[in-house]
């Protein structure tokens, strides 16, 4: 990463309400890191046709660094229309999804939980252009590579290495024989290598659902295939106050974008209820991979503070507003 400016994409609905949020705390940290802002998602298609206009890419592009909001699709799809994120994680060779769940002091979050999902993000069935159909038939393709098992192998080693030393294969191998069977023997591999000192295990991806449930404090860092980790950290979101704290990393080589986990969220649009942690979670990594480790410290540390204290938005149990929630974390950053 080489910019200091920071590319932020709202995108639609709460992505609009705590995208500013985080432009609002970045202001007050002032740490030398700019912010410029770039439409993106439904409402920017309906208005220019392209959910993802060339300018807003280049800057991403240039910048090598964003934090994106929410977007919306439509179900059932709309002709023309393409989910942006996936998007730009095919065109910028975003490959791997880093998505912690971490304890929070909130009645709904469950304690001494801290690990790490790492999901493949560039392949397996969410590439579109392997779908297709006749009247009667749909086919999705499900294409797993060697060079992508390297890669995200070789980031959850590292994170492996960094944190508690355990790192968990989750496949399906015993059924997807072919591509799960190339994911697992591909990442093991590569992992043994990249990080000898490291305890690597597997497990099936349904027996690791149920093991999350019962015994998450148990697991370290888990890398799976791109739909497995899409499901199963929205289950470890659950597990530490559901998905509006849940933070994530987009990591390419060239160009890392940071987004809470979570959509638009049509049914509390314009309430001021949107909790904002999942953005500043998400914020809270961009710092840290920065480098900006004390200013991520501080913010982690306000926000915990905000939330032990009571202060927090319905879908945690509060009565707080968003507004309410970020005023008590930017007084505590600014005394
Ligand atoms: P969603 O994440 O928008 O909402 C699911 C539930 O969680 C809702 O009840 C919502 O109110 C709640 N929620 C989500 N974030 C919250 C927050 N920060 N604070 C408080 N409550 C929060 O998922 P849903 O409803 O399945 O999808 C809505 C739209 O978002 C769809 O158009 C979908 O395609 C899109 N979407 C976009 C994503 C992205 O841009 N990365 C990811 C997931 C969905
Ligand atoms: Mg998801």
């Amino acid at each position: 990463m080489t910019s200091n400016t920071v590319c932020l994409l709202p995108g639609d609905g709460i992505g609009l309400e705590v995208i500013p949020a985080a432009a609002n705390i970045l202001e007050v940290l002032d740490i030398g890191l700019t912010t410029e802002k770039y439409p993106i998602g439904w409402q920017c298609f309906n208005e220019t046709g392209e959910a993802l206009p060339k300018s807003t890419l280049d800057a991403v592009i240039r910048s090598g660094l964003a934090l994106f909001g929410a977007t919306r699709s439509p179900s059932g799809g709309a002709p023309g229309y393409s989910s942006p994120i996936i998007d730009l994680r095919q065109q910028l060779n975003l490959y791997a999804n880093v998505r912690p769940a971490r304890s929070l002091p909130v009645p709904s979050s469950r304690q001494n939980i801290d690990l790490l999902i790492i999901r493949e993000n560039t392949e397996g069935l969410y590439i579109r252009r392997e779908h297709w159909q006749d009247q009667d038939t749909a086919i999705a393709e499900r294409r797993i590579t060697r060079a992508s098992c390297e890669r995200v192998a070789t980031i959850a080693a590292k994170y492996a290495q960094q944190r508690k030393g355990l790192l968990t294969i989750a496949h399906k191998s015993n059924v997807l024989t072919l591509s799960d069977g190339l994911f697992l023997k591909v990442v093991r591999d590569t992992a043994r290598n990249c990080a000898p000192d490291i305890t690597i295990r597997d497990q099936l991806i349904d027996a690791l659902a149920h093991d999350l449930v019962i015994k998450p404090e148990s697991y370290d860092v888990i890398v799976t295939p791109n739909m497995y980790g899409d499901i199963i950290s929205d289950l470890t979101s659950a597990l530490v106050g559901g998905l509006g704290v849940a933070a994530s990393a987009n990591v390419g080589e060239s160009c890392t974008i940071y987004e809470p986990v979570h959509g638009s969220a049509p049914d509390i649009v314009g309430k001021n209820l949107a909790n904002p942690t999942a953005t500043i979670l998400s914020l809270g990594m961009m710092l840290e991979d920065l480098g900006h480790r004390d200013a991520s410290n501080r913010l982690k540390l306000e926000l915990n503070n905000t939330l032990a204290a009571g202060i927090c938005t319905p879908d945690l149990g509060g009565e707080a507003t968003t507004d309410i929630m970020l005023t008590s974390i930017l007084e505590k950053l600014t005394k």
